[in-house]
């Protein structure tokens, strides 16, 4: 259990938004245990309201980058697995879920990885029709993947004692 734990431990503080890909190829049998991983996300009334894509194609790719304002860098990526979902009450917060599980996944591989928004920006209906998605089909998230290039960088956080509150706010 200790063990499991720090492994745990291990990949929350390691994982980071990686932006720069080495120009190395990600398997589809990856890609697929890293959606694997989203999926096994909580999701309000167990509805799981997500569909996955994974896209390995560099002319998909850079169209995605055209799209996505600040995601240019997917173009670089091996990969983008594009996160979305049906239209249910909790769909945002379903979709989150999915989304950094796929984070942690990709850490956990040794992989960069990085959230593009999708929920409301301008760009979603079209990140639909690219993707040949159906209408009705909220996009959660854009994830580029790839191999880091270079060691990762950690954002500096607020601190624990700066965020945690005991008993009342
Ligand atoms: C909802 C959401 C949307 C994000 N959208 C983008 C984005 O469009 N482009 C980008 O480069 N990073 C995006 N990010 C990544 C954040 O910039 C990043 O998580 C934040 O700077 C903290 O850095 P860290 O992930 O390295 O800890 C997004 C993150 C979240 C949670």
């Amino acid at each position: 259990m200790d063990k499991l734990f720090m492994e745990f431990k291990e990949v929350l503080c390691a994982r980071a938004s990686v932006r720069e890909y080495a120009d190395e190829k990600i398997s589809r049998e990856v890609l697929e245990r890293l959606v694997d991983a989203g999926r096994r996300a909580p999701s309000a009334r167990a509805v799981e309201p997500w569909e996955f894509v994974a896209v390995t194609d560099k002319e998909i790719l850079r169209q995605l980058a055209g799209l996505a304002a600040n995601g240019a860098f997917v173009a670089a990526a091996a990969a983008a697995i594009v996160v979305f979902c049906r239209e249910t009450k909790y769909y945002l917060e379903d979709g989150c879920a999915a989304t950094e599980n796929i984070l942690l996944a990709a850490t956990s591989a040794g992989l960069g990885a990085c959230w593009i928004a999708g929920d409301k920006k301008e760009y979603a209906q079209k990140v639909t029709a690219l993707l040949g998605a159906p209408a009705g089909m909220k996009l959660i998230s854009i994830i580029s993947v790839g191999v880091p290039v270079q060691n990762i960088k950690q954002v500096k956080r607020r601190s624990l004692e700066q965020v945690f509150h005991w008993e009342i706010f």
